[in-house]
C-alpha cells in the first residue's frame, strides 16, 4: 500500500524556512511509516502540522484489508463487534476470547495500519493482574496496543498496562460499555461541569501515558476544549470536526446495517442494500436454472465423455 508522506510538516517547513519564513515552533513530524507505529500515532497532533489521523473498525481479514487498502492509519477492532457481527444490542457480551479470535484474523491481513485491540466489559475492571494478562491476550493475538474506556478510575489499570509495556489508548465520554450507569447512549459532557471534569479526565490520561484518546458523543465544543488541553491525539466520533482523528464503524460507513443510524455517521455506501439485491439475482438465477451455466461448470474430455456414454451415462 503506497502511502504519501509529503503530507508531513517536514516539506512545507523546509518551504517556509527556505522563504525567509520563521521556522514553525513544533518539531517537524515524523515521516509516515511503512508499518504504522504508536510513537508515530502519538505525535500526530493537528495543531502541530500533521493530517487527521483516521481510524475504521474491522473485525475480519477482509474488512482488515479494505481498510488497510483504504489508506487508514489505525484498524480498531472495537468492542461494536458485539453489535455490528456477533447480533447483540449492547457491546456487554464479547468477552476477551471473542475479542481476541477477531484480533487475530484482523491481524492475519498484516496491514500497515496500527491494529488497536479493544479491551471488553469487565476485562479490566476487577483487578491489575487481570487486565495485564487480558491485554496481553490481545497483543499475542496481534493487537500492537489496546483502547480501555474511563477517565481517572482507570488510572491504575493504565499504569499496570504501561509498565507491561502494552500501549494504552484512552475512550472518553459516551462510553458504550456505561450504557446502565449513564441511562442509555447518550451525548455526555453537555453541562460546563461535566465539560470540566472531561477535560480533567484526558489530561489524566494523557499525563499516564496514553497515547492517544477517542471522544465519543460530546459537543463539538468540549472536543475542542479536550484537544488543546492534551498533547497526545484526540480521536472523534460524535465529537465534531475539533479532534486531531476521526473513526467510524466499518459497518455504518458503508452502510452494511439497517438500523438508523447515528447523526454523526456518514454513509459513503449502501451494502446492504448492493448486497440484498446481489444475493436476490442469485436466487432468481438458480430458481430460474440460469445458474450455473455452462461455463461454471467443470467438464469431461471428449474421451472420457465418449467411454461413459458407452455405458448410458448422460453426457452432453
Ligand atoms: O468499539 C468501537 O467500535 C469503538 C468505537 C466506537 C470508537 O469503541
Amino acid at each position: 500500500m503506497a502511502h504519501d508522506s509529503a503530507h508531513d510538516s517536514t516539506a512545507s517547513a523546509a518551504t517556509s524556512e527556505a522563504a525567509g519564513a520563521r521556522a514553525p515552533a513544533a518539531a517537524p513530524a515524523a515521516a509516515r511509516p511503512a508499518r504504522i507505529t504508536v510513537p508515530w500515532v502519538r505525535s500526530r497532533k493537528v495543531a502541530d502540522g500533521a493530517d487527521p489521523l483516521v481510524m475504521v473498525t474491522a473485525y475480519d481479514a477482509p474488512g482488515a484489508r479494505i481498510a488497510d487498502d483504504a489508506g487508514v492509519d489505525m484498524i480498531l477492532v472495537g468492542d461494536s463487534l458485539a453489535m455490528v457481527v456477533l447480533g447483540y444490542d449492547d457491546t456487554l457480551s464479547v468477552t476477551v476470547e471473542d475479542m481476541a479470535h477477531h484480533t487475530a484474523a484482523v491481524a492475519r491481513a498484516r496491514p500497515s495500519a496500527l491494529v488497536v485491540g479493544d479491551l471488553p466489559w469487565m476485562s479490566y475492571h476487577v483487578s491489575v493482574e487481570e487486565t495485564v494478562r487480558n491485554a496481553a491476550q490481545l497483543i499475542r493475538a496481534g493487537a500492537q496496543c489496546v483502547k480501555l474506556e474511563g477517565g481517572s478510575k482507570r488510572l491504575t489499570m493504565i499504569e499496570a498496562l504501561i509498565d507491561a509495556e502494552i500501549p494504552v489508548m484512552g475512550h472518553l465520554g459516551l462510553t458504550p460499555q456505561s450504557m446502565h450507569a449513564m441511562g442509555g447512549f447518550r451525548v455526555q459532557a453537555k453541562e460546563s461541569e461535566a465539560a470540566l471534569a472531561l477535560v480533567a479526565d484526558a489530561k489524566a490520561l494523557a499525563h499516564a501515558g496514553c497515547f492517544a484518546i477517542v471522544l465519543e458523543g460530546v459537543p463539538d465544543e468540549v472536543a475542542r476544549m479536550v484537544t488543546d488541553a492534551v498533547d497526545v491525539p484526540t480521536i472523534g466520533i460524535g465529537a465534531g470536526p475539533r479532534c486531531d482523528g476521526q473513526v467510524l464503524v466499518y459497518h455504518d460507513l458503508l452502510g452494511l446495517e439497517d438500523r438508523t443510524p447515528a447523526k454523526f455517521v456518514r454513509r459513503y455506501a449502501d451494502l446492504k442494500q448492493a448486497s440484498v439485491a446481489a444475493v436476490g439475482e442469485f436466487v432468481a438465477d438458480v430458481r430460474g436454472g440460469a445458474f450455473p451455466d455452462h461455463s461454471e461448470s467443470y467438464h469431461l474430455d471428449s474421451a472420457q465423455a465418449e467411454a461413459l456414454s458407452l455405458y448410458g451415462a448422460a453426457v452432453d
